[in-house]
């Protein structure tokens, strides 16, 4: 076996981090043949519950598994880490403004992004699943300016397989029929999930759906408040699917996507489609050689572009709000 891939998650103790931790140090992130050293960041409050999650992963005796160190302290966390899962993040609270959550957030996002600056390996590549996302990741990574900006990604893979799984059950197809969908903009319900470019065994899914009604007035809304119709079933958001958009994301970033398909990820925008040059934002991406490329050239019709505006519209305000505060 090859030198042990070293990933830090933060928010161990969280319930991502439960759901996450067993899967990575089990291989189904990197690979059977690739050890991995767990790195869990916490706060101090929830060490000792990280330390009950690693006992557990002490208890699987995974091959794959090199070990697992607890830091409460983002520098020691970050320091020569290759893989960087962000999902520690200040939720919303009663009472709370979005400000002062952007502000919340900052205060977490901005030193993290300064540890992984100050320490992370050269290849480091960072997820960033805790909310907002997009706007958390635009932070870290303004705070690491030695770290090539194109490794600061923000979930949405999560949305993509959404969007999949609700086109799988409309038409009967199988998963592996569905290609090319594709989420634009922000992890948020001004997100827009589209199937203008995706097909089903191989045809137009909008042909096979026949049913603009249907897009419109049940597929977007679904996915693009499936986040919150979970927190209403479950009392609590997503954690489970949640970290398996992470590990698909991680994998797919690492070993690439599959010849003629593309999957969704937030990633700083170079411009495309007319999204601000250095926003995070959704696009359709293909992994090649370790590093996503924004799938170039698509169509993007009226109804399109008014969606996709809107969303990026909430990214560019969230950025304003935080580059008033002084984060990015
Ligand atoms: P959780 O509250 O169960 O766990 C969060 C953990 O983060 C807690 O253990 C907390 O102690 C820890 N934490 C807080 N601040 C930290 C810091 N500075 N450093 C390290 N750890 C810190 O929450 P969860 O259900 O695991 O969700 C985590 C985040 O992921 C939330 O922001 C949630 O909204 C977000 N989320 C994103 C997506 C997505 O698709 N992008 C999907 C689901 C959830
Ligand atoms: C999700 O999409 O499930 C979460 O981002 C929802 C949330 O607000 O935590």
């Amino acid at each position: 076996m090859s030198q042990p891939v070293h990933v830090t998650v933060t928010g161990a103790a969280g319930q991502i981090g439960y759901a996450l931790l067993f899967r990575i140090a089990s291989g189904q992130m990197l690979g059977a043949d690739t050890p991995v050293r767990l790195r869990l960041l916490e706060i101090p409050q929830a060490v000792k519950a990280a330390e009950g999650t690693a006992m557990e992963l002490d208890d699987c005796a995974f091959p794959t598994l090199d070990g697992v160190d607890i830091f409460d302290d983002a520098r020691a966390a970050f320091d020569g880490t290759n893989v960087a899962l962000l999902v520690g993040a200040r939720p919303r609270t009663a009472g709370m403004e979005r400000g002062d959550l952007l502000s919340a957030n900052g205060g977490i996002f901005k030193p993290q992004g300064e540890a992984i600056n100050a320490g992370a390996a050269d290849d480091v590549r960072v997820l960033v699943v805790g909310n907002p996302a997009n706007t958390n990741a635009l932070i870290a990574q303004q705070h690491a300016p030695d770290v090539p900006a194109d490794r600061f990604t923000a979930m949405t893979r999560l949305d993509h397989n959404r969007a999949v799984s609700q086109l799988a059950t409309r038409t009967g197809a199988r998963v592996a029929d569905i290609a090319r969908v594709t989420i634009w903009g922000n992890h948020s319900a001004t997100q827009y999930p589209d199937l203008s470019h995706a097909t089903v065994g191989g045809r137009p899914a909008l042909e096979v759906v026949a049913d603009d009604a249907w897009v419109t007035g049940t597929f977007i809304p679904t996915v693009a408040k499936r986040g919150a119709a979970i927190i209403e079933a479950r009392g609590a958001s997503s954690a489970a699917s949640a970290a398996n958009a992470a590990i698909d994301h991680v994998r797919s970033w690492v070993h690439g996507t599959p010849a003629g398909d593309w999957t969704s990820a937030g990633v700083v925008s170079d411009g495309s489609y007319g999204v601000p040059e250095g926003l995070i934002s959704s696009f359709p991406v293909t992994s090649e050689g370790g590093a996503w490329r924004i799938v170039q050239g698509l169509e993007v019709d009226g109804s399109s572009r008014a969606r996709i505006d809107a969303s990026v519209a909430e990214l560019v305000e969230e950025r304003d709000a935080v580059r008033v505060l002084g984060l990015v």
